[in-house]
């Protein structure tokens, strides 16, 4: 049996974990440091790959990573990726080369939540989701009875959080920002119109004693992906982000439980994410299941690698 080789990009949580997972199933695999006086190598290297796999941090607006995307494709190489500035802010230069792009863990990790929205959306009347698994995880936890300091220490020993982030004040504007990148992805992956960038939305961000506040109503209040059509007249919650496109609202907010509804997004335990579809004549679809996280993740990545290699 030919022994399948896979080129990874960053060689951080989520690189480490990929490249055990695919030596375990046989792969040869090698890592890509940094493009810097690079780019002649990594083209060499993308080409001698049969998959490779995006799993660099966002230090940019996703520039970097569209780079190595184009680079592995213009290679003839299928990619499969996890980061998600390049399909929120490049979602134009990528389109053309979706077919060969794995990008299912950009939202929602391993709940897959991105093949709800892939299908025909006719007659679409609402897009409503909990996209943020830490997040959740945090309020979820402080609804069961932990301090918010600890339920952070808690997200972060489980490698949910963003890198970086020193205190609660950083760490929730780090998982908002995440947020709307992932709402971007939504939008432009459903083509429901142009695509939106981060630069499309206005956002606030939060400081400790907002977000304190918000934590004490953590049992009735949950962080909201919500695409409705612009008509429709919502009340605006607090904190988050929003932008308007083609007749659509795209925001991002933290909404108490008072639509029965979106129970299902209130009762997501932990880590989960969520997402609903509603359309007209016909009954809500939903998926489920454990977003953030790094076995999650690494597993939709290699199950798309399997599905990219079946089909191209
Ligand atoms: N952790 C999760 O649960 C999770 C879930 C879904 C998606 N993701 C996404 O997965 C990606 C990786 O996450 P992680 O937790 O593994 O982060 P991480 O531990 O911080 O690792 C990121 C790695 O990327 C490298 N890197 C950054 N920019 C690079 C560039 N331009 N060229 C080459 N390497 C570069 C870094 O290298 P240096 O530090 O040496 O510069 C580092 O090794 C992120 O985009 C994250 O949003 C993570």
């Amino acid at each position: 049996m030919n022994v399948l080789n896979a080129l990874i990009v960053g060689k951080g949580r989520i690189g480490t974990a990929l490249a055990s997972a695919l030596q375990a199933r046989g792969w040869s695999t090698c890592f890509f440091a940094s493009w810097k006086d690079n780019a002649p190598f990594f083209r060499v290297a993308a080409s001698r790959a049969d998959v490779v796999f995006l799993a660099i941090s966002t230090r940019d607006d996703g520039a970097a990573a569209s780079t190595y995307l184009l680079e592995a494709l213009r290679a003839g190489r299928p990619v499969v990726t996890c980061e998600k500035g390049a399909l929120a802010n490049y979602f134009e230069d990528l389109e053309p080369y979706l077919p060969y792009i794995g990008f299912t863990a950009t939202v929602g990790g391993g709940s897959e939540l991105l093949s709800l929205v892939r299908r025909p959306l006719k007659r679409l009347v609402s897009i409503r989701g909990v996209v943020n698994g830490t997040l959740n995880f945090l309020f979820w936890q402080v609804a069961q009875g932990q301090d918010p300091y600890t339920a952070l220490r808690a997200a972060q020993e489980r490698g949910l959080c963003e890198p970086g982030a020193q205190s609660l004040a950083e760490a929730v504007n780090a998982e908002l920002h995440d947020a709307l990148l992932k709402s971007a992805i939504v939008w432009n992956v459903a083509g429901l119109g142009s695509p939106l960038a981060s630069v499309d939305f206005s956002y606030s961000i939060l400081a400790e004693p907002e977000i304190l506040r918000l934590l004490r109503k953590a049992a009735t209040t949950r962080f909201v992906l919500t695409i409705h059509p612009t008509t429709e007249h919502h009340w605006f919650e607090f904190g988050g982000f929003m932008a308007r496109r083609d007749g659509w609202m795209v925001r991002g907010d933290f909404v108490s439980r008072n639509d029965d509804q979106y129970d299902a997004l209130f009762n997501l335990p932990k880590e989960h994410n969520a997402l609903i579809v509603k359309r007209r004549w016909w009954h809500a679809s939903l998926i489920s299941g454990r977003g953030a996280g790094i076995a999650p993740t690494v597993g939709v990545m290699v199950k798309d690698a399997y599905r990219l290699l079946k089909s191209t």
